[in-house]
């Protein structure tokens, strides 16, 4: 049995005094969630402030993003060793907004995927199609050649460490949701093109939706057979939406 995930991707939103009160209602609200497993992914910046308020919690933390570089003249980038120096769990790898804003390469991902997971970080890795891609009829295609770049240089055993995230990129931050069926279609392809190599990893490995999920529409979305839970950007900034979703999760 998979158990849900629930991460909220915060981008690059919030101040100190708004995350400080973002942590603190949601340390308060999810008592009353116990099957699912619950993360946030501040910005960077606000990464010790999770550590400080959800330590001691169930809640775990993570980064957005991270270098394939251990340290250095690298500006403006953040270290592996750096993210577990305030113990985080999780780190975003490919996210859309990555691949399309900084150019990152299905290489580069898996690199960073790579980065991740020798740094005892599991990394989160996001996958999906543009609208374009969509309509054209290439989504496995996308999905598929992004994951396999993962698989390729790593072994399909590493996905085993971390998690995948199929967000549709015409799904983000649009209100536009992908519709159960549409989700679950490609869930499951995705979770089909794991089995073909290893059927346990398959079986094993948590695959979330991301776009526009909220409140109202997660209980459908993750109650599909190959949903595990969800990656949340605008509906994880309050409290109250976030919890939500992770209730509907659990
Ligand atoms: P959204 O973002 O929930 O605001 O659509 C999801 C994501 O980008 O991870």
């Amino acid at each position: 049995m998979r158990r849900p995930l629930v991460a909220g991707n915060w981008k690059m939103n919030g101040s100190l005094e708004s995350v400080r009160s973002l942590l603190d209602g949601i340390k308060a609200g999810v008592g009353a969630v116990t099957n699912a497993e619950v993360a946030v992914c501040p910005t960077a910046i606000f990464i010790p402030e999770a550590q400080q308020r959800l330590s001691g919690t169930e809640i775990a933390w993570g980064g957005q993003d991270l270098s394939t570089e251990t340290s250095g003249a690298y500006t403006g980038e953040v270290a592996a060793s750096m993210l577990n120096d305030f113990a985080c769990k999780y780190v975003i790898v490919g996210h859309s907004e990555r691949r399309t804003y900084h150019n990152e390469s299905d290489d580069l991902v898996a690199k960073k995927f790579a980065t991740a997971r020798a740094a005892g970080l599991a990394p989160i890795l996001c996958v999906g199609e543009t609208l374009e891609e969509r309509e054209s009829g290439v989504t496995n295609e996308v999905v598929a050649r992004q994951l396999n770049a993962v698989i390729e240089l790593e072994g399909v055993a590493a996905l085993a460490d971390g998690v995948i995230a199929y967000e549709p990129v015409w799904a983000i931050g649009t209100g536009k949701t992908a519709t159960p069926e549409q989700a679950q279609e490609v869930h499951a392809f995705i979770r089909s093109l794991v089995a073909e190599k290893s059927a346990e990893v398959a079986e094993g490995v948590r695959i979330l939706y991301g776009g526009s999920m909220k409140p109202g529409n997660a209980k459908e979305l993750i109650g599909k057979a190959d949903i595990d839970g969800g990656l949340i950007g605008g509906a994880s900034l309050a409290a109250e939406d976030f919890l939500g979703i992770c209730t509907a999760a659990n």
